[in-house]
């Protein structure tokens, strides 16, 4: 089929102090990150995991790299393993790997080298409601966000849960970087509208990478 978009090259918006979307970054990737998605979820399925305080989460969760983001009943925590399987998380794919260097580095924060990757997916309705991402220990490493397959309409506020927040649609192939001032900014994702994409159906992907180490 004729992809009007096919030769479209990405560009960059700034989105606050310290964090920029990179639209269309990860396009010409995505077929193999989804590919690798699968890989990580035959061994580490996706699952709805319980919050804290009992709450099934809509968003259906895994992870791949050295530790991954799980919760348990007395909080959040990153493991070595996959509480479900027992077994260690599998292995950051290579293709994550060059995806969120050069993703990092384009954004401004070059040598970022994560250990973590959580991997989403979103079905029509689910959503992720405002959060700061504050269980990694050294908060100057970024964070790393690349969008797959249904578009959702990400909410990116300030540090404070009822500062103003900025409603932008992220897209098949965007990358969001977020860093510096605004590393612990509040953020989330609205109820995924029903939707076919041709690359993963009903469905939408998201990679966040992560450092989870003390200090480089
Ligand atoms: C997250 O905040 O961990 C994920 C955001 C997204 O799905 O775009
Ligand atoms: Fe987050």
């Amino acid at each position: 089929m004729l992809d009007l978009f096919a030769d479209e090259s990405p560009w960059q918006e700034p989105l606050a102090d310290g964090a920029v979307i990179l639209r269309r970054f990860s396009r010409a990737q995505a077929d193999e990150l989804l590919a690798q998605i699968a890989h990580v979820a035959r061994h580490s399925p996706f699952r709805q995991m319980v919050t804290p305080g009992g709450y099934t989460m809509s968003v259906a969760m895994t992870n791949c790299g050295e530790r991954g983001w799980t919760t348990n009943q007395y909080g959040y925590l990153y493991s070595p393993d996959d509480p479900l399987t027992g077994q260690p998380w599998p292995a950051m794919p290579q293709a994550f790997r060059a995806l969120s260097d050069a993703a990092s580095a384009a954004a401004g924060y070059p040598g970022f080298s994560p250990d973590a990757c959580l991997i989403n997916r979103y079905v029509p309705g689910a959503k992720l409601s405002l959060h700061q991402d504050k269980d990694e220990p050294n908060l100057q490493q970024p964070i790393v966000s690349v969008s797959l397959g249904l578009p959702a309409v990400f909410q990116f506020g300030g540090l404070k849960r009822n500062d103003h927040l900025q409603k932008v649609m992220l897209e098949h192939g965007d990358v969001v970087v977020w860093g510096g001032a605004s590393r612990l900014f509040y953020h989330g994702i609205l109820p995924l509208k029903p939707g076919q994409h041709a690359a993963t159906g009903e469905a939408r992907y998201n990679l966040t990478f992560r450092s989870t180490s003390k200090s480089e």
